[in-house]
């Protein structure tokens, strides 16, 4: 009798102890990601002054989703508030109370657009910057010059956590990336961005964000990582089931600055077009020009 209770006992600690176990672990892992340090180079980055200047910064703030992000006085938002992850918040970058402005360096504000990495050298949550590392010195200049000129706004804004099952997650989902940086090659040379104009090379540096949702190869398909509820990414590119070789390039520019084509609305909290509606004519004409050069795929073979 007392063998067999030992036994069930055994039995029920593997059972219960496992799997508490393997949590654990999972929750530390997800901990030492977190804290590692990263060590990166601080870049130079002429900020310029002129009124030109700051407005195109603006712009580019705007067209690269900074601004739906950050907020419209870059006072900082709730990015996620989901009790199986955790609550991010983006920081309120002015220098008003409870914002970052004041205490932050040129070569801190790089680090963490560019880098994705906190003033501790610690990497940032979601911040997306595997988008931005391409950008080019002139543009990220513009767009410090920008946040530079911000009137302070007081928001106090608690920083960021993970719930422990957030900690878990991060080391199971594999289509969500918690840690941009982690997916940086942080000490290669910096790219070089192509020359301004109305080229595809032009359109794809423009088109980086795209890929996350629309995919590598911009052919669409359900989105990984993403809610079920949401629509699937459609096909960018001249195959099958695309729409855009149809509509041409007014009919592209008329969706992203609308919403609207034909007909089709398109839903702004999935496809973020009231950010993109911020590029120019020839931004807009140079994108299109990328993705029509781009090999015809069938839809969704990301
Ligand atoms: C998808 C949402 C998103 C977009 C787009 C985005 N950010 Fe962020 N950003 C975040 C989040 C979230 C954090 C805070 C992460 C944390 O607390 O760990 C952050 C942090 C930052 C920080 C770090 C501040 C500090 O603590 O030192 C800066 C600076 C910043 N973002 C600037 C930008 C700029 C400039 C752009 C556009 C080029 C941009 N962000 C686009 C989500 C975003
Ligand atoms: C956060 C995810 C996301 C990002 C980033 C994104 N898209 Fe989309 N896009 C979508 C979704 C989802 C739809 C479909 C929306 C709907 O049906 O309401 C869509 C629809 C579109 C459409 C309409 C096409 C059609 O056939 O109906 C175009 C054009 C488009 N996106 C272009 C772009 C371009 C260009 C970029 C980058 C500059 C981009 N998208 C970035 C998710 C995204």
């Amino acid at each position: 009798m007392k063998a067999i209770l030992k036994r069930v006992g055994i039995a029920l600690g593997v059972v219960i102890g496992l799997p508490v176990f393997v949590l654990l672990v999972l929750y530390g892992m997800g901990q030492a990601r977190l804290s590692k340090t990263y060590e990166i180079s601080a870049e130079i980055v002429t900020i310029p002054n002129d009124a030109e200047s700051l407005l195109e910064g603006k712009r580019i703030f705007q067209y690269r989703g900074c601004e739906a992000c950050h907020g419209e006085k870059l006072q900082g938002l709730i990015y996620l508030d989901n009790p199986a992850i955790g609550r991010v918040i983006t920081p309120n970058l002015t220098t008003g109370q409870g914002g970052i402005g004041a205490q932050r360096t040129d070569e801190d504000l790089v680090r963490a657009i560019k880098h994705g990495i906190r003033t501790d050298g610690t990497p940032l949550l979601f911040m997306p910057s595997t988008e931005f590392y391409f950008l080019s010195g002139t543009d990220l200049g513009k767009v410090l010059a920008y946040i530079r000129s911000i009137p302070p706004v007081d928001n106090e804004t608690p920083p960021s956590s993970l719930s422990f099952t957030g900690f878990v997650v991060m080391n199971i989902v594999k289509d969500i990336t918690f840690i941009p940086a982690e997916l940086i090659p942080h000490n290669d040379s910096p790219p070089i961005a192509p020359v301004r104009g109305v080229t595809a090379q032009y359109g794809e540096y423009l088109s980086m964000s795209c890929k996350v949702c629309h995919g590598l190869t911009l052919s669409g398909g359900k989105i990984p990582g993403f809610p079920a509820e949401w629509s699937a990414a459609p096909n960018l590119t001249s195959g099958k089931g695309g729409r855009l070789p149809q509509w041409g390039e007014a009919g592209f520019m008329e969706i992203i600055r609308n919403g609207e084509k034909h007909g089709r609305r398109i839903n702004s909290s999935y496809m973020p077009w009231k950010s993109y509606r911020h590029m120019t004519d020839d931004e807009l004409r140079a994108v299109y020009m990328y993705l029509m050069s781009l090999p015809p795929r069938d839809f969704g073979r990301r």
